[in-house]
């Protein structure tokens, strides 16, 4: 059947003359198409019709296919769905009617629905691809499934398609991935090593279907087609602010069991706005269709982001969201739910390009309008003194505009006073005949207005590259974590905030309106709109900062932020009081992720730490290059150092790679950072110390069985990865002035309710060896930790 297919349409197409003639590094062949979750609503809104699309352009490519639909209903269900689903195809205007009836009825006849549950329904698929391949005598091109199914289920079909679907050498494997990619950075890194057991980072093609849109995917080409009018003024001497808005109109009622675990931040702010804000940051890459170089570039991005705080965050819910929360969690009417349906977010790139540029991102459920752009505007250098109405004293802005809103359709906007962009791409084309319409506050004619010639669906375009292996529209693993990375802080310190309540649709009037102070972001208005029943009921826990003992020193206790706010102060305090006295301040950092948001804290706020007089060590390093994302040092310079004015040379990193090789006993590391401290530090006394404690009870890099010696500085074992590492010891800690313990977090309350308990044993509990014999020992702990 294949070849007779192939045939007929090999012979319409010459005669149609279409065929897209996409770029294709593979051999031409047979392709097995299957998205798995056939029949659900993502494959019937857009997979079939971009399928449909490829099919309609590749057909003549030499290439022969079948589709599948899989899923877990039986066959003799699904069928007739699928069916109605593939049905409703359609072809764009420039294929004929007749035509367009033919490939449709091709398709149908490719296509067919198979049950995929147990491994065995995929081996027998796998089966029925050999087998037509052989009676055809057809050689295999690839075989691409498309996972359009709960993210919980993909490490699972993964392995499967891994143990029973992989093709023959020589023919591709390409899975298509959905987002949520994990809810946090620990849990996308979980989900990123279950794949990567069964799939290679090159053959998972990450979706976000943002990158697919025309407007966004036209980003980098724009800047580079008109980069000589753009390389002058896209920086911060010229751009006043960024804006990246998605608003829409619907609620999330039906999403809920979904929606309400996410949230906006992680629903669209994590993954489609931030592509965004990277896209329109990053260097502009030399060759934009290397897939390697735009995730470099994005990269560098994501590293000179500041870190996002509760303070470059205001969270809102719409009101009418807690009644459905009730209803479909099935929750009584005194519960509530802390999930943000807005977010605006204040993001900084501390970079000398970007310094100081507000980056708003910012998206919401049931606002006045549905409407998606990036909008750059820049500073007006232009006094008029008299004709305010002339071209030259409005603002000066480029729009991307994605689509819906006033305009309707997706477009480029340029204002005119700024300049006239070039038009390289036939697929693009100049509207200059306008309607009467605004965009974000100038009449359209006061713009260049660029528009795609063809509109098409995002997914349509994103499918075309999986097909042709074009890896540099999705997000590989390393971009992912780092997206993560840069809001998992922010998302637990929001966890136990209370967002706005906002009427929705018109109603909001200004009540979203937010204002930039600094590197902070607040409402605009101080009214908050929380009726009475949505706090009533709840326990909200004493904000306020608690003294007390533990393990009979003393103890601070607040909630996360509270408590970083009060232990940064602290060592604001004894940095003041250390300059005052002997004109330098010492302090002791440990690494892992708990001080993230502590380093963070002081970046953002503490603008008069005296950093000129102070001299940071490291409490432990990992034995890894610094450069590597792993080490303790490296992740103080991009949370901490590089964010403040301290002087280079008070900067003590540990000498953990020496002579080309990794923490080698007689290669002195330990000593030799031994011998810098006792040369800086008065005494080898730090004036501060800050430690962490892991679940086994360790500190610093001191672990249970660890035994050191009297020296300062010892290299020790790890139970986890990596191993080795360097580490301040009892000797070196026990003499600072002041050692500050920080615990945060749920996860560390069974171990704070031991520690409680546990008499003084530092080789089972080494934490417990911390007892500054001049100084003051304070526990920092959450209540999360505290109570549990
Ligand atoms: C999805 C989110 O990824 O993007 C939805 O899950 C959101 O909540 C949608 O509505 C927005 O996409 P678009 O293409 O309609 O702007």
């Amino acid at each position: 059947m294949f070849v007779t297919v192939l045939l007929l349409l090999v012979t319409l197409c010459a005669q149609g003359g279409s065929g897209e003639g996409r770029e294709e590094a593979q051999r031409p062949g047979h392709v097995s198409m299957v998205i798995v979750g056939g029949t659900g609503d993502l494959a019937k809104k857009y997979l079939w019709q971009g399928f449909f699309e490829l099919y309609v352009n590749q057909v003549s490519s030499g290439n022969s296919f079948s589709f599948y639909g899989g899923g877990l209903s039986p066959a003799d269900q699904a069928t007739p769905v699928l069916f109605e689903i593939l049905k409703a195809v359609s072809c764009s205007k420039d294929v004929s009617q007749e035509r367009c009836a033919l490939l449709k009825e091709q398709y149908l006849r490719l296509a067919q629905y198979r049950q995929l549950k147990s491994l065995e329904d995929y081996q027998d698929l796998a089966k029925h691809i050999e087998q037509q391949l052989q009676q055809e005598g057809m050689t295999e091109a690839g075989r691409l499934f498309y996972l359009s199914v709960p993210a919980f289920a993909y490490a699972d079909i993964a392995d499967k398609i891994n143990n029973s679907c992989r093709p023959a050498s020589g023919a591709w494997l390409r899975v298509v991935l959905e987002k949520p990619f994990g809810h946090d950075f620990r849990s996308a890194q979980v989900l990123a090593s279950q794949l990567g057991s069964s799939l290679k980072d090159e053959e998972m093609y990450r979706i976000d279907h943002y990158l697919g849109k025309q407007v966004v995917a036209k980003i980098l080409p724009f800047r580079k087609e008109n980069s000589k009018f753009l390389d002058p003024i896209w920086n911060k001497h010229h751009i006043e602010r960024v804006e990246i808005v998605l608003k829409e109109t619907l609620d999330v009622k039906g999403r809920i069991p979904f929606y309400d675990q996410y949230g906006v931040v992680r629903d669209v702010l994590q993954n489609h706005l931030t592509e965004v804000m990277t896209l329109l940051t990053m260097k502009v890459p030399m060759n934009l269709s290397s897939g390697e170089e735009v995730l470099h570039n994005k990269l560098q991005i994501f590293r000179s982001m500041l870190p996002i705080g509760k303070n470059q965050a205001v969270m809102g819910q719409y009101q009418a969201y807690k009644a459905e929360v009730q209803q479909e969690l099935n929750k009584t009417k005194d519960y509530i739910s802390l999930t943000p349906t807005f977010a605006a977010i204040l993001a900084h790139i501390d970079e000398a390009q970007y310094e100081g540029v507000p980056i708003l991102l910012i998206s919401g459920k049931m606002l006045d309008e549905r409407v998606g752009y990036a909008r750059i505007l820049f500073k007006n250098d232009i006094f008029c003194l008299q004709n305010h109405n002339s071209i030259h004293c409005k603002p000066k802005q480029i729009v991307f505009h994605f689509g819906h809103g006033s305009l309707q359709y997706p477009a480029i906007l340029v204002s005119k006073n700024l300049f006239k962009p070039v038009l390289m791409d036939s697929e693009w084309k100049e509207v200059t005949e306008h309607t009467d319409v605004n965009v974000l506050g100038l009449p359209i004619s006061d713009y260049y207005v660029q528009t795609p010639t063809k509109p098409r669906e995002a997914y349509s375009d994103l499918i075309s590259h999986i097909f042709a292996g074009r890896k540099n529209s999705f997000i590989n693993t390393e971009n992912l974590l780092a997206s993560w990375g840069l809001w998992t802080p922010l998302l637990s310190s929001i966890a136990s905030s209370f967002p706005r309540i906002y009427p929705g649709g018109s109603d909001n009037g200004g009540l979203l309106d937010v204002c930039v102070k600094g590197k902070d972001i607040r409402f605009n208005s101080e009214v908050v709109i929380i009726s009475n029943d949505h706090m009533g009921g709840t326990s909200v826990k004493d904000f306020q900062v608690m003294q007390g003992k533990f393990r009979s020193a003393d103890m601070v206790s607040a909630w996360a932020e509270e408590l970083v706010e009060k232990l940064a102060a602290d060592i604001q305090e004894a940095a003041e009081a250390a300059v005052l006295e002997v004109g330098v301040f010492h302090l002791a950092l440990s690494g892992g992720s708990t001080p993230l948001a502590l380093f963070h804290r002081l970046a953002l706020h503490h603008f008069s730490f005296p950093w000129r007089h102070t001299h940071v060590w490291m409490v432990d390093e990992r034995c890894v290059p610094l450069t590597e994302l792993e080490s303790n040092f490296h992740s103080l310079h991009d949370y901490l150092l590089q964010h403040v004015r301290i002087p280079y040379f008070n900067i003590h990193p540990m000498p953990v790679q020496l002579n080309q090789r990794l923490c080698v006993e007689e290669d002195g590391g330990a000593l030799l950072y031994e011998k810098e401290v006792s040369k800086w530090v008065n005494g080898s006394s730090f004036h501060f110390v800050l430690l962490g404690v892991g679940y086994d009870g360790h500190t610093a890099s001191l672990f249970p069985g660890s035994v050191v010696g009297e020296s300062l500085v010892a290299l020790t074992e790890s139970p986890v990865k990596p191993h080795q590492r360097m580490s301040l010891t009892f000797s070196a800690i026990n003499r600072a002035h002041r050692v500050a313990l920080l615990v945060m977090g749920k996860s560390k309350h069974e171990l704070i309710t031991q520690l409680s308990r546990v008499k003084e044993n530092p080789v089972k509990w080494p934490v417990t060896g911390v007892k500054p014999a001049d100084g003051r020992l304070v526990w920092y702990i959450d209540y999360d930790a505290l109570l549990g």
